[in-house]
């Protein structure tokens, strides 16, 4: 078995979360929608997940919708806020960090008239509750800012934004939490926000599940049209099994998070002190307010994505901070946002810990590790030094041949 510390990415699915699942994949499939017995025990399961989701968050089960992940929660908070709001407003704050379910759902309302306001962040991806403040206008509707970034780990002074944003009236606040649910301690009783986001995926829980909280009263537009389901917020036929496994793996994670939380602290600070004494490796994102279990660095000067495919040779799954599309490495946006120039954010690598991640696992990691950031950083001074003495050699008609190539795939 590989090392996984990819956990960020997605989680494996845990046994009780399976065996919860189980029965509603086989003898009570019915439709929660239908009137007859094979139905009702459908519909006890998914209010029974409900009631669990909103009790593990502090909520009540009425403000639970069931979506199919995280980036449809996004999506229906934030089109949802969007269009319900659009005859008061048209403004949206977030932040320049955010996962790409806020930024390009928010770039494709500005083609329908909505203003985007993107905020910055300082070194470490926080966002200054001051600027959340002095961005509001009375044309605003909503703010979104993430309670954790999935890249670096930062943690928002969420409860800080919060308390300003409560006091322009009309002005919704949406928090991705997809992330923190796992980790972070979530009382929706306490935390001031409207809308909140989870994903089932990221908790040991299935994937294509997740929920979007909607605080009582808070008025939002259904972005599917059709059945009555999810209190008319989200037509379909409901993912019954998914949402009672999202619930029993949510529930269990809330429960052992007293346990589980400081031994992933322990074990991410010995895993990244011991990556930091390697040569020109730096942590990124916030030194204390940070995911208990994400660790994430830029080793300047080298491709993350090399090593990160030198780790996977050698059994150990992590990422980089970046989306590789198509084959071609996007710099990450996180990063950039955070003021590292794109040369250096093209050396992210991010190892994200869980719940299952043992002691022996991260002192092979952090072995692994360093020995492949030594190669990379051996295999890029080697080949500086071959670039040297190629372009000192006179230019003939090879070598001219050789510079086109290379410009032209530059
Ligand atoms: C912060 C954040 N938001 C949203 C999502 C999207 O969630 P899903 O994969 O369930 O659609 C992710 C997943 O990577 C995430 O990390």
């Amino acid at each position: 078995m590989p090392i996984y510390l990819d956990h960020a990415a997605t989680t494996p699915l845990r046994r009780e979360a399976l065996e919860a699942m189980l029965p509603y994949l086989t003898e009570h499939f019915g439709n929660p929608s239908s009137l007859h017995g094979v139905g009702r025990r459908a519909r006890a399961g998914l209010d029974e997940a409900h009631e669990t989701v909103a009790k593990a968050l502090g909520a009540s089960p009425r403000e639970i919708v069931i979506t199919s992940g995280g980036t449809e929660a996004n999506n229906l908070a934030i089109k949802g806020a969007a269009w319900a709001g659009k005859a008061r407003g048209h403004r949206i704050i977030i932040s320049s960090v955010e996962h790409h379910a806020i930024g390009h759902t928010v770039r494709y309302l500005e083609k329908f008239g909505f203003e985007v306001v993107e905020l910055a962040v300082d070194r470490y991806g926080r966002v200054d509750p001051d600027e959340v403040e002095a961005a509001i206008t009375p044309r605003t509707i909503l703010v979104s800012i993430m309670l954790a970034n999935n890249e670096v780990g930062t943690i928002q002074p969420i409860a800080e934004i919060a308390e300003r944003v409560r006091r322009y009236k009309g002005v919704l606040l949406h928090t991705d939490a997809v992330q923190a649910a796992p980790y972070l301690p979530i009382d929706l009783a306490s935390l001031d926000v409207d809308l909140l986001t989870i994903a089932a995926h990221k908790l040991e829980g299935p994937k294509g599940v997740g929920a979007l909280f909607v605080r009582h009263g808070t008025n939002i537009l259904a972005q599917q049209q059709g059945g009555s389901q999810e209190r008319y917020r989200r037509a379909g036929t409901e993912h019954v099994a998914g949402a009672v496994g999202m619930a029993r793996a949510l529930e269990l994670a809330v429960a052992e998070r007293a346990e589980t939380a400081p031994r992933l602290r322990r074990l991410r600070e010995t895993f990244t002190a011991a990556i930091v004494a390697g040569e020109g490796v730096v942590e990124t994102g916030h030194p204390t307010d940070r995911l208990p279990g994400l660790a994430s660095f830029v080793a300047p000067g080298l491709d993350g994505s090399a090593v990160a495919m030198s780790l996977d040779l050698a059994d150990l799954a992590c990422s980089t901070g970046s989306a590789c599309v198509s084959g071609s490495t996007e710099v990450s946006h996180v990063l950039t946002s955070m003021g590292y120039p794109a040369e250096e954010a093209r050396g992210a690598l991010r190892f994200s810990l869980g719940r299952t991640t043992t002691e022996a696992e991260i002192a092979e990691a952090a072995a692994l590790a360093l020995a492949a950031l030594a190669h990379q950083r051996e295999a890029s001074v080697a080949l500086a030094a071959q670039r040297r003495a190629t372009l000192g050699r006179p230019v003939g008609a090879a070598a001219a041949a050789e510079a086109g190539v290379e410009a032209s795939a530059g």
